[in-house]
């Protein structure tokens, strides 16, 4: 059953309708720059399978995502769209997606009350397939909406944090349907949390500062995927990465890519900028800000808006103000200063344009085909990852665009016993 329009605009909850022309332009160019969607991914869910299905997509709702709506859509399947955060989405997206049929539960400025109830409209959809990111819908279904949790068919998750998440759910006996680990797909993670963050997160800190990253010391907490992308956009415009680890072999493995390593109180007096990738809680916390050399500025890159503990920074601060769009500053004792990017929300997106449009058209197309999976395989309740084949394909789809065709290696390559020891 397709819904009319009307009935689309008339139970979506967005800010201004009146926008959706500019977010249209700004969908059409993410589509010129989503070639795997666009077509490797567009042939693979034109099987029929994706025909009349109900899919949730609950990921930051800007232009890249909006593709992927309308990509699914254009499939058959019935998509509602809401934002995963409540400081990300785009208002001027979300109205060109409900313009074109699609409906929406997301706004940017109305804060996290309203984020939720956004969230449970969605999950009072009943839908059969979440793509998720950072599990916010799936977990608010199994806290909320346990029937229509028991319901679910399956969930594809983006992030790690997300996958942590299901993981849990999992260990808890509490998972009854299976769950993709789009997050730990090669094509995802690999270059969606590496270069895709490592360039978003230093692209909008500069942007959003204006300032010069040469002779920067920044503070790097935590070394995964994204911690090893910041490092090296860092270092690549000519900044000093400082890594903080608890990891031992995530820590030597920062040493033996010849950033500095240092324990987090012997870092923070020593940096002009900290960025937060641990996908943890109060990784910077109460204890640490009287550490934080006057004038530091901090942002997040993590999926929580809590890696950087503002709340306690508020209260320890005498007064806080904008000094910048984007930019908080908190005083504290005497005249030490610190400032906060984009309110401690991820910087790369709540204070920047995301991702780059080729790397979410790989970590879109991972989560499109992990979609399928779920749709067309059979799987047993539990967190699974896509078939190494799969991951395969869309990276030789993604070289195929360039150009780049690869050697298939021989049948006397691959014998890997020399044949006189048998
Ligand atoms: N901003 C974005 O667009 C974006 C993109 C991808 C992933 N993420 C998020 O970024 C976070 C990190 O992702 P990842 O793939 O690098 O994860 P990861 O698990 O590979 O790495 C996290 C690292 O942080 C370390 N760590 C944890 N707590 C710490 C602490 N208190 N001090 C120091 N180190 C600590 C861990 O030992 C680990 O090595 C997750 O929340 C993920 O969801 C954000």
């Amino acid at each position: 059953m397709t819904a009319s329009v009307d009935d689309v605009r008339s139970r979506s909850n967005i800010a201004d309708p009146t926008l959706a022309d500019e977010g249209a332009l700004a969908i059409e160019w993410a589509r010129r720059h989503s070639v795997i969607l666009d077509t490797f991914v567009r042939d693979r869910l034109g099987d029929g399978s994706v025909e009349g299905r109900r899919i949730a997509l609950v990921v930051h709702l800007e232009a890249k995502t909006a593709f992927l709506a309308t990509v699914l859509a254009d499939a058959g399947a019935e998509v509602v769209v809401a934002g995963s955060n409540p400081h990300t989405t785009r208002d001027e997206i979300a109205a060109a997606l409900v313009d074109r049929g699609i409906e929406v539960h997301s706004t940017r400025l109305s804060g996290y009350e309203a984020w939720e109830k956004h969230l449970l409209h969605v999950a009072d959809r009943g839908p059969e397939y979440v793509i998720d990111d950072g599990a916010e819908l799936t977990m608010r279904l199994a806290a909320h909406r346990p029937e229509l949790f028991a319901a679910l068919r399956g969930v594809s998750e983006q992030t790690t944090t997300g996958v942590a998440r299901l993981r849990s759910l999992a260990e808890a006996g509490r998972l009854p349907f299976p769950a993709m680990a789009a997050n730990d797909a090669r094509c995802k993670h690999l270059f969606d949390n590496r270069y895709g963050t490592g360039q978003s997160t230093i692209q909008a800190i500069l942007n959003l500062t204006n300032l010069l990253m040469p002779g920067k010391r920044v503070a790097i907490i935590g070394y995964g995927w994204v911690g090893r992308g910041l490092a090296t956009y860092i270092r690549a415009m000519g900044g000093t990465p400082i890594v903080v680890e608890v990891d031992p072999v995530r820590a030597l493995e920062a040493y033996m890519d010849g950033h500095e390593v240092a324990a987090l109180a012997d870092a923070l007096p020593d940096a002009d900028m900290v960025i937060t990738a641990t996908g943890g809680l109060r990784a910077l916390g109460r204890s640490h800000f009287p550490l934080l050399r006057p004038g530091a500025i901090l942002a997040n890159a993590g999926h929580h808006d809590l890696e950087i503990d503002v709340e306690a920074l508020a209260a320890a601060a005498h007064e806080q103000d904008e000094v910048r769009p984007g930019i908080t500053r908190y005083r504290l004792d005497g005249e030490h200063e610190v400032l906060v990017l984009a309110g401690g929300a991820l910087v790369n997106i709540a204070g920047g344009l995301g991702h780059p449009i080729e790397i979410m058209d790989l970590s879109f197309a991972v989560q499109a085909l992990s979609c399928h999976a779920l749709m067309t395989g059979e799987y047993r309740p539990g967190v699974h990852v896509l078939e190494p084949h799969v991951d395969d394909a869309i990276a030789r789809a993604r070289l195929a665009i360039d150009g780049i065709e690869l050697d298939e290696i021989s049948k006397e390559q691959r014998d890997t016993i020399d044949p006189w020891i048998v």
